[in-house]
């Protein structure tokens, strides 16, 4: 058998995206709820364009979503139909501490995650549960800039503390940060960043970033002395950058992109800035705040494992203008011609996904949990909300026999696979609808619009398959 036998599989959301319940029972407003879609979408996430409160005429997806904050029980049973191990989620910060400040967290947002937890725990789904997921209470943001401020770590240690007490026993898989990475391209998303006119942008985020990881180390000290059952995972978005030729300065430029991301996961899997960062910080004038302690930290407390998400491959070339670059993907990359794209525009590239296992494996050594990993699609339902989503089923199983391949023949540690998302949410990119991944169709568009009746997909049949036959089982 390629997969051990208690291998994870299972499925992956963020509560930005599906909960909805923005303003229920004294969750506090959070950044994503003021990412509205449409054009201005991209300057608010990327901390380019300040919107702090919501306005009338913007639509912000994030305020019902699928509205999972009501149906999470139904949602959750038909996971476990499929026959899920693992789910993976994420908690609304603003749901427990609506200010992010406060001494006493909010009760009723307690109680709603500890009853999502039981009802996993009844189908025998163990929970994966990411601290932060593109998420942070906007008050933080007003009174003190988000992560650019070190008063973050306080703040989110004080919510972790009060998490891994209160779910001791429910949860033993954490996630400190989602796509730590993402902070170099979406701040305001990633961070909760603004930026004045005339800062130096790249010596914010690396601050930033360096709080997180800090917080993120200590986060991981916490969670061993509160429970030793628990286990913590750094989270990266991944994805292998080739040179788009042998040229050697080609070579190079896509050593330096893959380095922008191994960055972070260098520092929490290794326990130390590595010695290319420093150089470059250095010559970039970046100089980094730290306290006394902070180095000791980092070393002291490295994460568990290493999870990631893995949509598709990059490209980089020295000389790439602006017509070479591929468009509808938040990182930049040049596009590859041997390679399918999306309908998004994202390389469809599953042999570059057992590249992308095998290298952070051989880097770092420590088990990987693949924790994103997806086609968003249109989707076009029959009367009956149906879909027979066979490109999406395509994508999958190629992905999945991809990984099959670095364990079975490469030998990677692979702990488990939570597909992006097992049902139909909004689009973190974009805001929409319309991009599908699902195994369940929700019945909800771009505009807000739709019932919300939740249908089961040509795909969720296919899944309940794969996880029944532990992954031998890839046919379509
Ligand atoms: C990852 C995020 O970047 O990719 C998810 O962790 C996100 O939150 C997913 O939804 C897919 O991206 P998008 O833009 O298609 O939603």
């Amino acid at each position: 058998m390629a997969f051990k036998k208690d291998f994870l599989w299972g499925g992956a959301t963020a509560a930005n995206q599906c909960e909805g319940g923005f303003d229920e029972d004294g969750r506090g407003l959070a950044n994503v709820d003021v990412c509205p879609t449409g054009e201005d979408r991209t300057k608010v996430i990327t901390g380019k364009m300040k919107m702090y409160e919501c306005d009338e005429n913007h639509f912000y997806p994030s305020h019902k979503a699928i509205d999972m904050y009501h149906h999470y029980k139904d949602d959750i049973k038909l996971f476990a139909e499929m026959g899920f191990k693992v789910y993976r989620m994420s908690l609304a910060w603003s749901r427990i501490f609506p200010n992010g400040d406060e001494k006493e967290p909010n009760e009723k947002g307690l109680a709603f995650y500890e009853d999502v937890f039981k009802t996993c725990k009844m189908y025998n789904i163990e929970p994966l549960v990411t601290i932060t997921h593109f998420d942070c209470p906007m008050h933080l943001i007003k009174e003190y800039g988000g992560w650019r401020n070190r008063k973050m770590i306080d703040f989110y240690m004080h919510y972790c503390e009060t998490i891994f007490k209160r779910y001791k026993g429910l949860v033993k898989y954490w996630l400190t940060f989602n796509e730590i990475n993402m902070i170099l391209e979406a701040p305001f998303m990633g961070a909760g960043i603004c930026f004045e006119e005339g800062e130096n942008q790249k010596q914010i985020k690396y601050q930033a970033a360096h709080h997180e990881l800090v917080a993120s180390a200590m986060a991981t000290k916490l969670a061993h002395s509160i429970d030793k059952e628990n286990k913590v995972g750094c989270m990266f978005a991944a994805g292998s950058a080739y040179p788009y030729t042998c040229k050697p300065e080609d070579v190079l430029e896509a050593l330096k992109m893959d380095r922008e991301s191994y960055f972070f996961i260098d520092v929490q899997s290794r326990g130390y800035y590595p010695s290319y960062a420093l150089k470059e910080m250095e010559r970039m004038g970046i100089n980094i705040v730290k306290d006394e302690l902070d180095d000791d930290i980092l070393k002291n407390n490295t994460v568990d494992f290493i999870s990631f998400s893995y949509y598709n491959s990059r490209c980089a070339a020295k000389n790439m203008s602006e017509d070479d670059i591929i468009s509808g993907n938040i990182f930049k990359s040049v596009k590859n011609p041997y390679l399918q794209y999306s309908q998004w525009g994202w390389a469809i590239d599953p042999l570059g996904f057992r590249i992308t296992l095998n290298q952070i494996y051989d880097r770092y050594q420590k088990p990987l949990f693949v924790v994103e990993n997806g086609l968003g699609a249109v989707d076009i339902p029959n009367e009956e909300g149906y879909v027979e989503d066979d490109y999406r089923i395509e994508y999958l199983s190629e992905h999945i026999k991809a990984m099959k391949d670095a364990v079975t023949i490469d030998g990677v540690d692979l702990m488990g696979y939570t597909m992006w998302t097992p049902i139909d949410l909004v689009s973190a990119g974009t805001g929409e609808m319309k991009k599908r991944y699902g195994f369940i169709y929700v019945d909800r568009d771009n505009e807000g619009n739709g019932t919300l009746k939740r249908t089961k997909k040509k795909s969720f049949y296919w899944y309940k398959k794969v996880i029944e036959s532990n992954g031998e089982d890839l046919s379509y």
